[in-house]
């Protein structure tokens, strides 16, 4: 048997993280950093898995082939090398673990003898996805594994609106995102999702507003990213952020950049957990001239990359 390449997108949340959670709908892009699985079979019951990215631990990958085995109801008979190879940055809201579920799934269904059916992947890579988070709404592996622009709504547990939307973002805007890096959170996303439920269990009316609030955001974001509305774009990063900043979940210092961001006219948000004691991951900023945008960041040294939005979904590599 020959050795089997899968590769999955990182992706960033546009809008409405956390409130996904709660049922809420959320806009979320694939971008053009993928996570690299390559099965090598062998000829005893080994499985051996090897990562190139340093910081990775090697229990997840384990469990996600287990769940793949147990989906499938399979036992090997044959086991196989594993080697990992992620473009993704580990643990900053760029959905690193759900590609590296999604890609995972990927290869070793291929392995398996399976079809690579996306539908079946996707619920492999959310079975894995909630032991790793708890209660994930699912949007990150389902926008790692169908790839482009995702409306996300989970409805109930059981059932879940994944409409890849069917336009692009405008053209005229897309190179206007930057992503910047604020550091890996200390916090993991099940711990941030934790933070967010108990101040919604003390606060409910509070919070249940913050959530309506970013509904509204995402329903006025959707048109203004396919007519690239920049107005719009900017309004709704800038008061997004500010919902985020209520439910705690953007660190103080962060939040001080976003400041200095807004003041050159830009906007900017965490996009995904967050954290709140050191960094707050992957920070999506906008501005309509992304030169004044970069000369602003490179004046206070923040890490920053430009970003290819809306790549392809899970695929096997040839
Ligand atoms: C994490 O990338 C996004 C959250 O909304 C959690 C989830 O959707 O499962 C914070």
């Amino acid at each position: 048997m020959k050795q089997i390449t899968v590769s999955a997108p990182g992706k960033l949340i546009l809008l409405g993280e956390h409130a996904v959670v709660y049922g809420k709908p959320a806009i979320i892009v694939s971008v053009a950093k993928r996570c690299f699985v390559t099965l090598t079979p062998r000829n005893d019951k080994t499985i051996k898995i090897v990562s190139e990215n340093q910081d990775q631990v090697l229990d997840y990958p384990e469990f996600i082939i287990s769940k793949t085995l147990e989906y499938f109801h399979k036992k090997l008979t044959l086991g196989f090398d594993l080697s990992i190879n992620s473009q993704i940055p580990i643990n900053g809201g760029m959905g690193s673990s759900s590609a590296l579920a999604v890609s995972i799934a990927g290869a070793v269904s291929l392995f398996l003898g399976q079809k690579f059916d996306k539908e079946k992947i996707n619920a492999i890579a959310y079975l894995a996805e909630q032991k790793k988070h708890g209660n994930p709404s699912g949007g990150d592996n389902s926008t790692c594994c169908f790839g482009g622009l995702v409306w996300f709504r989970k409805e109930t547990p059981d059932l879940k609106i994944i409409s890849q939307l069917p336009f692009n973002i405008h053209e005229k805007i897309t190179n206007n995102f930057l992503t910047i890096f604020t550091g890996t959170p200390k916090e993991s996303t099940k711990e941030m999702v934790n933070i967010v439920e108990e101040l919604y269990k003390k606060r409910p009316k509070f919070i249940q507003s913050i959530f309506n609030r970013q509904e509204s955001l995402v329903r006025e974001l959707l048109p203004a990213l396919k007519n690239g509305d920049e107005d719009v774009i900017i309004k709704c990063i800038r008061q997004s952020e500010k919902n985020l900043e209520h439910l705690g979940v953007v660190p103080p210092f962060v939040k001080l950049g976003i400041q200095k961001i807004e003041k050159i006219g830009g906007a900017a948000k965490i996009c995904g957990a967050g954290g709140r004691t050191k960094g707050g991951g992957i920070l999506l900023a906008y501005h309509k001239n992304r030169k004044e945008l970069e000369t602003l960041l490179e004046f206070h040294k923040f890490d920053f990359s430009p970003i290819t939005l809306a790549s392809e979904g899970v695929r096997q590599e040839l």
